[in-house]
């Protein structure tokens, strides 16, 4: 693969050569910043019509040394396209082509203004609206993909990159750092790969969110996967309990949204075999993420050393004896940060 679609003239050139636009057309590139994995740019063509463009990177742009197969991509494109179908309308962006030499995609653009959805968050802007959005669109994807398991499970059947882009950084990683934790994330990793029940989006997070005319779109699907469903939850729980953690004026806030987020899609995915056993999974998810993201390969930026410290102790002693519900391990996350936190009560 020689193309770098962050170079401007090489990506026009590219895009006539394919025949995805004229070729005389000149469009404008702007290459978009912030990616760790992939490189991202937005290509608006002369009839008002933007994509963007996403190469899969084979070394990822981190400290160390990490790689992925950059073949990553077209999970992401299958991703999109199945998504279309069973997500919410509106939810994901269509997808536009794709090419397997050069592993990239192209999809349509969420127009402009749009806001990413973690940096409302971060800026205290924490709506009933969205939490209620991000569990219905949660539950959508994990309802439908469940109802029509015979034709979704075969097309995600591999879970080669959800196992070394999530099981190895969050789990077993933190299992080595972690000692008074390893049972429990052995144990949880071992339940997780026995589970096929739904689609699984593998990175559920405000970040991968963009809100445009206050709807949610769904972005990052490269980690997707049929699986345990509960995954999801943990994952997405934690971004809600981290935050209520890190920031005070906005803790009622933001355990609020955590409650309403798991009600709807407790609500709205109604599916017979999602019993009581997903919901003590989703806790054991949420405890495992809760730590993975203070004590494994990808630590929350905001958090500094005394909250993960404190975070970790409580998560700890959380999982000696996990809640029986989402709704009462938010309770004790919150009082157990309490009561070992002095930081906490700021
Ligand atoms: N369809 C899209 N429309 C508008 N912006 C997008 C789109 N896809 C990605 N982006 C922008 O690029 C950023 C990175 O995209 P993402 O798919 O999350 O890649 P990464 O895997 O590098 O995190 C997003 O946060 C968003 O700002
Ligand atoms: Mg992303």
């Amino acid at each position: 693969m020689t193309l770098d679609i962050e170079q401007p003239a090489l990506l026009v050139g590219y895009l006539r050569e394919h025949g995805h636009i004229g070729p005389d057309e000149t469009p404008q590139v702007q290459v978009l910043a912030g990616g760790v994995s992939n490189r991202t740019v937005l290509v608006r063509r002369e009839s008002g019509e933007a994509w963007v463009i996403k190469q899969a990177l084979e070394k990822l742009r981190v400290q160390v040394d990490w790689f992925s197969s950059p073949a990553r991509i077209h999970r992401e494109a299958a991703g999109l396209r199945w998504l279309s179908r069973l997500a919410p309308e509106g939810t994901i962006p269509d997808f536009v082509f794709e090419d397997h030499d050069a592993h990239l995609l192209g999809m349509a653009a969420v127009p402009q203004p749009h806001a990413n959805w973690k940096t409302l968050l971060m800026t205290g802007d924490v709506q009933a609206d969205h939490a209620r959005q991000f569990g219905a669109l949660l539950a959508t994807i994990h309802r439908r993909s469940c109802d029509q398991h015979d034709q979704v499970a075969p097309a995600f059947a591999d879970t080669s990159f959800f196992e070394t882009l999530r099981l190895e950084p969050y789990y077993a990683y933190t299992a080595g750092q972690v000692p008074a934790a390893r049972a429990f994330l052995r144990d949880l990793m071992d339940d997780t790969r026995r589970q096929r029940l739904a689609l699984v989006h593998g990175d559920y997070s405000p970040k991968n969110i963009l809100v445009y005319q206050d709807r949610l779109v769904l972005l990052d699907h490269e980690v997707i996967h049929f699986g345990d469903p509960a995954f999801d939850l943990g994952f997405s729980m934690t971004h809600f309990l981290s935050k209520a953690h890190h920031f005070p004026a906005r803790r009622t806030a933001f355990a609020e949204a955590a409650r309403l987020y798991w009600q709807v899609y407790q609500y709205d995915v109604e599916v017979q075999n999602f019993d009581h056993a997903l919901e003590t999974r989703a806790v054991r998810h949420t405890l495992a993420c809760l730590l993975a993201r203070v004590a494994g390969r990808s630590p929350l930026e905001y958090l500094d050393a005394a909250e993960r410290d404190c975070q970790q102790q409580v998560v700890i002693g959380l999982m000696q004896r996990p809640p029986q519900t989402i709704p009462e391990l938010i309770t004790n996350f919150l009082e157990g940060l309490q009561t070992s936190c002095p930081s906490f009560a700021e």
